[in-house]
């Protein structure tokens, strides 16, 4: 093969377009852009969430007086070349401007210091959204522009419906440059960023800080952001529900694939497929890739290529959760006989980690910290491992913080907050998170699990291959929790009456 002499010479850049023609006759343009009926009303309303996302920021303004706060949307994803993965905005973007799925991407949005008391809602700050408002259809851009154009993307809202949908000021993204300049400098006001969400942005502001340091400080805004959604208000808990009924039926939905699931070489993939195949219809997406694991798969923590075969008489470990429209997500696991009835060896381990999740529930109140729902869940699985002889300590021996020898089995945590994202509040600070006091309107997961590796020399033959996890949402009430996942079944007798039941219809 030889280079060819004409086209060598042309940017890299720019041949993604050489697999196409497009007019470019002034004739062709003039007709494209003309004929085209008025816009569609998109018959926008009030987001129900408007009201909780104004006290969120409300919120946040407090806690930074005077500071200009910059929170990114984010760009889409890349997944090769010119594709770009479904685009999700930052968990602190849809947490503040209550915009789920049908947000934009690089808008950002910006809480301006003003006088304290002259902000929105008598806060110290008005917030705008910077954005990309739909071309009309006279420019090139609706035509021609696959990321923008409504020919391409479908209509989009204009910053009227987004300023509707939201309650919050819209203003065109490129506004966005001088609107933070304003007023910055050394000894003006201070920007902080949310950095690394969107590049374009990260750049803008880092040409318009005159100081250094003031980077720094970004730290303290994602910090903020992270720790501003541990409580959950009531939109939030209510969307929380949603996408965790939302699963419990995609669940069902596993059960009835079951038998397809078994016929298949690749029965997890059937499984995985009928799960996502729900998420999509009824929600927005799954929060998280699904972890389909059947058999021996079942130990890998994370097993989610789940390529293998779904067979009668072993376990399928499923751990899914259906993200709502509202971006909020659910985070479940059950652990399936594929046929419907558990054997000995499966139940004994299912019902060690069962009561290791109802010790951790049990203790869940408000003024415990984080950290003892998880030491609740590990006195259950110390005491038992230890009782089934694998230990070659006691289980009091075990729990101190310098063996921890039980944990061989359970190498991941107990616990983790749940919301936007499915780790969610990941920046918080550990004296907010794992020292964290629990408080009324928390969401997080309790999820042990027992693994044991088919070759695992320390375990009984009769163990070996089985991996159990039980994970349920939980929300800290009044006085004590609420089991978001309470409507699906938990106990080895439950799940295989739900699981008889389902088949039967
Ligand atoms: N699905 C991931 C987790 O349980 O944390
Ligand atoms: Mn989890
Ligand atoms: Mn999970």
């Amino acid at each position: 093969m030889t280079d060819s002499p004409e086209t060598s010479d042309q940017p890299l850049g720019t041949r993604g377009g050489n697999r196409s023609l497009r007019p470019t006759s002034k004739r062709f343009l003039d007709f494209v852009t003309s004929g085209w009926g008025p816009r569609t009303d998109l018959g926008v309303t009030r987001s129900p969430a408007a009201d909780f996302a104004a006290a969120r920021r409300a919120r946040l303004s407090a806690r930074f007086p005077g500071a200009r706060l910059v929170v990114p949307a984010g760009t889409p994803a890349v997944r090769s070349n010119d594709t770009d993965f479904r685009f999700r905005p930052h968990a602190a973007f849809a947490h503040l401007t209550g915009l789920g799925m049908e947000q934009e991407p690089q808008a950002v949005l910006v809480l301006h210091p003003v006088e304290d008391g002259a902000g929105d809602g008598g806060s110290g700050h008005h917030a705008v959204l910077y954005l990309n408002p739909p071309a009309g259809r006279d420019t090139e851009e609706f035509f021609a522009d696959s990321a923008h154009g409504e020919f391409w993307v479908g209509a989009r809202p204009a910053l009227a419906d987004i300023e509707v949908l939201t309650g919050i000021t819209a203003e065109h993204l490129d506004g966005l440059r001088d609107a933070l300049a304003k007023d910055a400098g050394a000894d003006g006001v201070a920007i902080l960023l949310l950095a690394g969400v969107d590049e374009a942005v990260d750049e803008v502001v880092a040409q318009i800080r005159a100081d250094e340091a003031a980077g720094r400080s970004d730290e303290r805004l994602a910090e903020a952001l992270s720790e501003l959604r541990l409580v959950k208000d009531e939109h939030e808990l209510a969307q929380l529900q949603l996408a965790v009924d939302t699963t419990i039926e995609g669940f069902a939905k596993v059960v009835r694939a079951l038998p397809a699931a078994t016929a298949h070489r690749r029965g997890e993939r059937v499984v995985e497929g009928t799960f996502l195949g729900h998420a999509r219809q009824e929600g927005n997406d799954v929060g998280y890739h699904t972890i389909a694991a059947a058999g021996e798969h079942a130990t890998t923590l994370h097993w989610t290529d789940n390529d293998g075969a779904v067979r009668d008489g072993e376990l399928l470990l499923l751990d899914a959760g259906v993200e709502a429209d509202s971006l909020y997500t659910a985070d479940v696991t059950r652990t399936l006989p594929v046929n419907g009835t558990y054997t000995d060896a499966q139940r004994k381990v299912y019902q060690v980690v069962l009561d290791a999740a109802d010790a951790a529930i049990a203790a869940i109140r408000p003024g415990i910290r984080f950290r003892d729902v998880h030491a609740a869940a590990m006195a259950v699985i110390a005491d038992r491992v230890a009782a089934w002889g694998l230990l070659p300590v006691s289980a009091a021996e075990s729990l101190d913080p310098d063996a921890q020898l039980h944990r061989r089995w359970m190498v991941h945590g107990t616990s983790h907050h749940l919301g936007l994202d499915v780790h969610d509040c990941a920046q918080a600070r550990a004296e907010m998170y794992l020292d964290g006091v629990l408080e009324p309107g928390m969401v997080f997961t309790v999820e042990p699990g027992l693994y044991f590796k088919s070759d695992d020399l320390l375990v009984p033959e009769e163990l070996r291959g089985i991996g159990v996890r039980i994970e349920d949402d939980v929300v800290v009430t009044e006085d004590g929790c609420r089991l978001l996942t309470g409507a699906l079944a938990r106990t080895p007798d439950d799940v295989e009456a739900w699981m008889a039941a389902l088949r039967e219809r």
